[in-house]
This record gives C-alpha cells, structure tokens and sequence, in this order.
C-alpha cells in the first residue's frame, strides 16, 4: 500500500495589509446567502444578532467551562449594512467577569466582495452570558487558576 503525498501547498496569494484587527483570531467567519437577505437584498439583523450570540458564547463557554446562557445584549449597533456575500469575522473578547456573569464584547467585519482590501466594520455589540448547571440555574463560575490549571494537566 502507499502512502498518499502530502500535497504541496500553490504558491501563497499575496497578502495586503487589512482593515481586520491586528494579532487576534476571529471566532466565527461565515458567509450570509441569499436566504438570509430581506426583499432589499441587505442580511436581516437578525441573523446578523444570531452569529454574534454564537460568537460571543464562545470565549464564554471556555471561561465558564461549561453551559452558558445568553441574559442580556448590554447594547447592539449596526453600524453598516451587510450584503450577501461579504465574508464576516466575529470577534469576541471578554470585558467583565462577576460572580456567576460574564460580559462579551463582539466586533464584526465584512469584507466586501471578498476582498481584503475592502473591510468594513458593519457591527458592535455587548452581551451577557450566566453560567448555568445541568439544572438550567446560575453556577459559581470557576476560579481562572482552575482552567489553566487543567489546560496543562
Ligand atoms: C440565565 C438565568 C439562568 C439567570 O438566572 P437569574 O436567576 O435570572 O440570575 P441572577 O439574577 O442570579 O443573575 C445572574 C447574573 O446575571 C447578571 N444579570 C442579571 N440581569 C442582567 C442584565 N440585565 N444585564 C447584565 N447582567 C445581568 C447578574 O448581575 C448576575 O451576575 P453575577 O452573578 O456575576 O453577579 C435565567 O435568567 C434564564 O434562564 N434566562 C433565560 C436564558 C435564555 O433562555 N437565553 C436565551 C437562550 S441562551
């Protein structure tokens, strides 16, 4: 039997320098289609506040290492519309921390057309998650120690 090639990757496509936020990792990058488009052809906002939920769980759920429910979006800003096809980055980042609470602040980009050279910052929102047991209540969220802790044992 042989063993299969590791393909060799084409030459790389030149990169530009980006309207997206130096040195951080999106947590979500999707595509809206045509079936998230309202009858003008711009996304729903809807859909938009959907994926920055989802984003914004994200890095709460990793802090709460475990179920979070969504209690309050704090404020929520479009700031641009979004078309069909433009290929959107969440990011999301961790503002505040209670006792069972955590505060996410989600920023969105759309590159237009595809095309790195055609970013714009379409949204801004802030929202609240509450860690939550197997029994749907809020739980004490574990110290930060404990999660680096078990991410090196
Ligand atoms: C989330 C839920 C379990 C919290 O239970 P609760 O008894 O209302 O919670 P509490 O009043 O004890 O508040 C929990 C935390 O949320 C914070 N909080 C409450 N209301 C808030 C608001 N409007 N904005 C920001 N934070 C808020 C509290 O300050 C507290 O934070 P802390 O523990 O860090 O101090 C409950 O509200 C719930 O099930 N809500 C529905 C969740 C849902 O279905 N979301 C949509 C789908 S995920």
């Amino acid at each position: 039997m042989t063993t299969p090639e590791t393909p060799t990757p084409a030459a790389a496509v030149p990169t530009v320098a980006t309207g997206l936020p130096a040195g951080k990792m999106p947590q979500l990058r999707v595509m809206p289609g045509p079936p998230d488009a309202n009858v003008y052809g711009d996304v729903f906002g809807g859909w938009i506040m959907a994926q920055v939920d989802i984003a914004g769980s994200l890095p709460a759920t990793r802090r709460a290492n475990g179920r979070v429910a969504t209690i309050a979006v704090n404020s929520f800003q479009f700031k641009q519309p979004v078309f069909v096809g433009d290929l959107l980055s969440f990011y999301a980042d961790i503002v505040k921390v209670g006792t069972t609470s955590i505060t996410v602040y989600v920023e969105v980009y759309a590159e237009r057309n595809r095309l790195q050279a055609d970013i714009v910052k379409v949204t801004e929102a802030t929202l609240t998650y509450v860690a939550t047991g197997a029994d749907r209540k809020p739980r004490a969220l574990p110290p930060i120690e404990s999660l680096i802790n078990s991410a090196h044992s």
